[in-house]
């Protein structure tokens, strides 16, 4: 594996570091508390071609690789993670499930409206009944003959109320098990799209997290994401790579606690000497630098064997798993470094472990990653491939 950054990357890394900072860091703590949508972070995120990253020019994206996009995630993720889940979501869920099996005319129609960030989209699996087990789909598309007649609930949906399109997983012949599922597009627009309340959540507050439910909307046929069946296949490839952005957000979240705890621990005085001069502060800061660089290492590999055409479930599964420990490890420790001040908004890590925490649960929990991972182990399917 060459994990040498060229120039292109270091350069996309570089752009949105100085994004994070001078754009996000200022409001940051306010979006946080009051839970307001970041409507002109996402705005600029469009100009900087943050919102399509991996989408080929010829549909209006960056065509940029998965590593791009992972330095990208990394650095916004160090400052505000509710920008970089709606871009996480925009990117690797829907615009590449559309790449990926949408039609010439779908990808004409919508990739370039997601790619500019004039419309968001949202990836719609989880159900109240179906969140990891996402076999049991409850929502329905009848097929009519002309259309599908969609109907159901969806939650826990990023960009729940901002997205213009939903990619909307449901069962079309029950019965038939993951066989019966198909995908399809569906725009917030049509009539029978009803969204709900904004979720008060722990983390990421500002970004829009809602249920979704679907009555007697009509589908028309050119609209189904894929072919018949196919749609359980289509929502475990998106969210193969999905979690590879999941776990940059993570490495983000880890090193952004990590960079201001290390700097506290510079400036801060305790028995007279800096408090890293203490071996209880020092030993804190080696075990979270080593953490990072092991996350660091499975999320970059993780993103490297996606661009290299290789299989990556596994990898991407293991880069979540242990990323979203280590930012949940991480900024714990980073709260404690800071003592009284990390308790209050003010010094930002108190909000990084809030966010910390969802890296642990939204695109499949720590279990499901186990489940993934154990059973490539078990039946010896791609575990290293290389
Ligand atoms: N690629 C291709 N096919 C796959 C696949 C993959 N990665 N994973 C499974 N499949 C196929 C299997 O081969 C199998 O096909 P056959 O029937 O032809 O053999 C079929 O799909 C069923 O697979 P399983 O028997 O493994 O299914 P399962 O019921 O045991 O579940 C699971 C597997 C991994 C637990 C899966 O249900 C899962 O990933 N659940 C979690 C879902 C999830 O991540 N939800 C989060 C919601 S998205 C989100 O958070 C959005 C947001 O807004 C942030």
């Amino acid at each position: 594996m060459n994990i040498k950054l060229t120039e292109e990357h270091i350069s996309v890394q570089g752009a949105a570091r100085e994004f994070a900072r001078t754009v996000c860091k200022p409001g940051v703590i306010q979006r946080d508390t009051t839970m307001q949508y970041p409507y002109d972070e996402v705005k600029q995120m469009a100009e900087l071609g943050f919102m399509g990253m991996m989408v080929d020019p010829l549909f209006g994206g960056s065509g940029l690789d998965t590593i791009s996009y992972v330095l990208a995630m990394e650095e916004i993720s160090k400052v505000d993670n509710s920008c970089s889940v709606i871009m996480s979501v925009n990117n690797s869920l829907v615009c590449w499930g559309i790449e990926e099996y949408g039609s010439e005319e779908q990808k004409v129609k919508y990739l370039p409206l997601l790619s500019s960030g004039e419309w968001i989209g949202s990836f719609c699996l989880s159900e109240p009944e179906a969140g990891s087990d996402a076999t049991h789909q409850r929502t329905q598309a009848t097929d009519m003959g002309d259309y599908f007649l969609l109907n159901g609930t969806k939650n826990w949906i990023t960009n729940g109320s901002t997205s213009k399109i939903h990619i909307v997983i449901a069962q079309t012949e029950p019965g038939k098990g993951t066989a019966g599922i198909t995908a399809f597009l569906v725009e917030s627009a049509w009539d029978g799209v009803h969204i709900g309340a904004k979720e008060d959540k722990l983390g990421i507050r500002s970004s829009d997290t809602t249920s979704i439910t679907y009555t007697d909307v009509k589908v028309p046929k050119e609209n189904r994401l894929g072919s018949d069946g196919e749609g359980f296949k289509i929502a475990m490839k998106t969210l193969e790579g999905g979690r590879i952005g999941i776990a940059a957000q993570a490495l983000g979240i880890a090193g952004g606690a990590y960079e201001l705890a290390l700097a506290y621990s510079k400036e801060r005085e305790a028995f007279g000497k800096p408090i890293n001069q203490h071996q209880g502060v020092s030993f804190k800061l080696a075990q979270m630098a080593t953490d990072i660089e092991a996350a660091k290492l499975m999320v970059y590999r993780a993103a490297w064997l996606k661009d290299e055409g290789l299989p990556y479930n596994t990898a991407s599964a293991m880069a979540k798993l242990f990323a979203s420990e280590v930012a949940m490890k991480t900024t714990i420790e980073a709260v404690q470094i800071h003592g009284g001040y990390g308790f209050v908004k003010e010094y930002h890590v108190e909000r990084l472990m809030r966010d910390a925490k969802i890296t642990q649960i939204y695109e499949g929990t720590s279990e499901i990653q186990q489940i993934v991972i154990s059973r490539a182990v078990i039946q010896g399917s791609p575990y290293l491939p290389i």
